[in-house]
């Protein structure tokens, strides 16, 4: 395919072509200068003497340990400090358009934030202590966070669109004694009862907690369980509230995602290594300028909300717009009405998003004036070239910088990714290693590979921004990301590299499924289908789907005399919809009489895999299969579907 040059019409005033060569270079030959240097953008108490203190073998990672800092601090008292006060910060649209915007200027922001921070600190809330938000996307989210780490606290965001049981799970993993939330939330007219939520999730047996903290928001009706649930606008003050001194390493912020095996893991981030990783990574790849309106339309509840809707561009005094709604409320031209109403000019959403809205036409777009726009971004999964030109050309109307930035959870920022304006772009490519990654491709038996060639995506340095932990279970950290290639981190993900240096991301090798940019595990889905009362086994892969990138395939062998019916297809979604949420719903049920499964009983996934995408050529060898005509079957009821 062939590359794209930069737009002439903007020049990156951050770095050019030879920059960025000139500071990748220094970023691997003297990495303790470089990131020394990129310290400087944010505000330490202490100042740190040295930047990486790393091994991946042992799993061992720090950074500017020696350092203190807050970065609360950095993201909103610094700039009032600075006489930036009266900047915008934060511009929050809601859902229904015929409400009104709120812009909050940073001194509001601190404001707002002090009087939360002071909130905690009545519930009784210290340095330490996590605390989980389940939150709509409102600017209460952004104060939370900001509370929390204000005051030392460890935030575990966990997205509004979990279930009860769900949210249970993660705040008993964490060891949470505190709730932040809202009566409710709203998204495309739908109300979403959160508080609801919070009350069925503690009703748990084992779920307890000292108290849950209630935005008032919707204005709907709750229930209310006294001395536990508190109303925020009952426990705020003005009081002085000092961002206490973190240490670098001191734990930021939990999120939970999902893996190949098992539960969600709680990734654990620290303070100062994140905070210079996101500070750094936003304003080299949406080459902020002063003034400038960004729009990431990620949730707070995954990790791009915290790195680039709070963090990253509130630690560069960017003007962050969060937006409570979805793409097609009250119709599919809402995010490029939103766009022309607020003038913005840095612009972040994901492939499903743009497949979505690409399907609906160029006129919802061209109804509304774009001209503001100047950067446009890709999060969350690979972005398919026809959905990137869709986007450079219609949306951006060919004038704009694409970044198609590769990342994860782990990551805490993005890794791999074009710089606007520097770097020529691909279509369907992520481009080039930010400064400081390391990226290897090696084979299924760690062969390294050099070159133009394709195999699984290692790095092989740490960066500041690498999760540092998984919150309660080092081993498992170990195990998840260093042993499967020792002495590296492995990303899950497969990938090709080009004869320029391009990276062109794949996809997940694991049993990751990336549905509509949200992480599930295969595993996750199983378990909430076997725990049916009429469910034998189960076997979930994902499957090309047209939108949401992949599609929930589940394979489903049922208990003895239960029989299949559309009646327990419904069910069964409901079922899963009930113990995760709505974005774990199955798209396809095969009921099945028995699953393909080697002697030792492993279930053959690869087979699973290559007949839920109608692909029979390539099964490969199936004789050591326990009972082959097993797939016989399999593929004969796919056929008839
Ligand atoms: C996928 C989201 C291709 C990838 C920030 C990764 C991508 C997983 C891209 C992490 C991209 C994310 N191109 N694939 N630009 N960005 N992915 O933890 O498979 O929710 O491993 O972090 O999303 O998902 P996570």
């Amino acid at each position: 395919m062939d590359a794209i040059s930069p737009p002439a019409t903007h020049q990156n005033a951050h770095a050019k072509a030879e920059d960025y060569h000139a500071l990748y270079r220094q970023s691997a030959e003297e990495p303790d200068a470089f990131w020394l240097k990129q310290a400087e953008r944010l505000h330490w108490f202490v100042p740190p003497t040295r930047a990486g203190d790393w091994s991946f073998d042992p799993v061992d990672i720090k950074w500017y340990e020696d350092g203190t800092l807050n970065l609360c601090h950095n993201a909103v008292d610094r700039h009032v400090e600075e006489r930036h006060g009266d900047q915008t910060a934060i511009i929050f649209e809601p859902d229904d358009p015929a409400d009104e915007a709120r812009h909050i200027s940073y001194d509001e922001l601190k404001r707002e934030v002090v009087a939360m921070a002071n909130a905690l600190k009545a519930l009784g809330v210290k340095k330490g202590d996590r605390v989980t938000l389940y939150m709509p996307m409102i600017p209460e989210g952004a104060y939370a966070m900001l509370a929390c780490a204000r005051i030392g606290a460890v935030h575990s965001v966990v997205f509004g669109g979990f279930s009860p049981e769900a949210l249970a799970g993660r705040i008993t993993d964490c060891g949470s004694r505190f709730v932040i939330t809202a009566d409710a939330g709203k998204r495309g007219s739908k109300t979403v009862p959160l508080k609801a939520n919070v009350d069925a999730a503690l009703a748990q047996d084992g779920v307890d907690v000292d108290a849950v903290l209630v935005v008032k928001h919707v204005g709907s009706d709750v229930d209310w369980t006294e001395g536990r649930d508190h109303w925020l606008h009952d426990k705020v003050s003005d009081a002085a509230c000092p961002c206490e001194p973190m240490a670098a390493e001191d734990p930021l912020f939990i999120l939970y995602t999902s893996g190949s095996t098992g539960k969600p893991k709680g990734v654990l981030h620290t303070t100062g290594g994140y905070g210079v990783w996101t500070a750094t990574t936003f304003h080299y790849v949406f080459d902020y300028q002063p003034g400038e309106i960004y729009w990431c339309t990620a949730d707070i509840g995954w990790v791009t909300g915290h790195s680039y809707i709070v963090y990253g561009p509130l630690m560069n005094r960017a003007t962050s717009l969060m937006f409570e709604g979805v793409p097609s409320y009250p119709d599919a031209s809402r995010f490029w009405a939103v766009v022309e109403k607020h003038k913005v000019n840095l612009f972040y959403t994901a492939p499903t998003a743009i497949r979505a809205l690409m399907r609906e036409g160029d006129a919802p777009v061209q109804k509304h004036d774009r001209s503001s726009l100047r950067v446009l971004g890709s999060v969350g999964e690979p972005i398919n070239p026809e959905a990137w030109r869709w986007y450079y050309e219609v949306v951006g109307e060919s004038r704009c910088a694409v970044v198609d930035t590769w990342w994860q959870t782990e990551t805490g920022g993005i890794m791999i990714t074009t710089l606007p304006n520097a770097h020529a772009m691909k279509p369907g490519s992520a481009g080039k290693p930010f400064f400081g990654i390391q990226p290897q491709l090696v084979d299924n038996d760690g062969g390294v590979l050099e070159g133009a060639t394709e195999g699984n995506l290692c790095i092989t340095a740490s960066w500041p921004g690498q999760a540092r932990t998984v919150y309660g279970d080092h081993e498992r950290f170990i195990q998840t990301y260093f042993s499967t290639y020792k002495g590296k981190y492995f990303t899950g993900d497969g990938c090709r590299r080009d004869e320029d240096g391009y990276y062109w991301i794949t996809g997940r090798v694991d049993d990751v499924i990336n549905v509509s940019g949200h992480r599930m595990g295969t595993a996750e889905v199983e378990s909430a289908l076997v725990l049916h009362d009429k469910v034998c086994e189960a076997a979930v892969v994902g499957y090309p789907h047209d939108i949401k990138g992949q599609g929930i395939y589940c394979y489903v062998t049922l208990n003895a005399g239960e029989e299949s019916s559309d009646d327990l297809c419904a069910e069964l979604r409901a079922h899963v919809r009930k113990e995760i949420g709505p974005i774990a719903t199955p798209d396809h049920l095969h009921f099945t009489p028995g699953l393909p499964k080697t002697r030792s009983g492993k279930i053959m996934r690869r087979i699973l895999r290559k007949i839920a995408e109608n692909d029979y050529g390539a099964l490969g060898d199936t004789s050591t299969l326990a009972d082959p005509s097993v797939v016989d079957e399999l593929i004969e009821t796919r056929q008839n579907r």
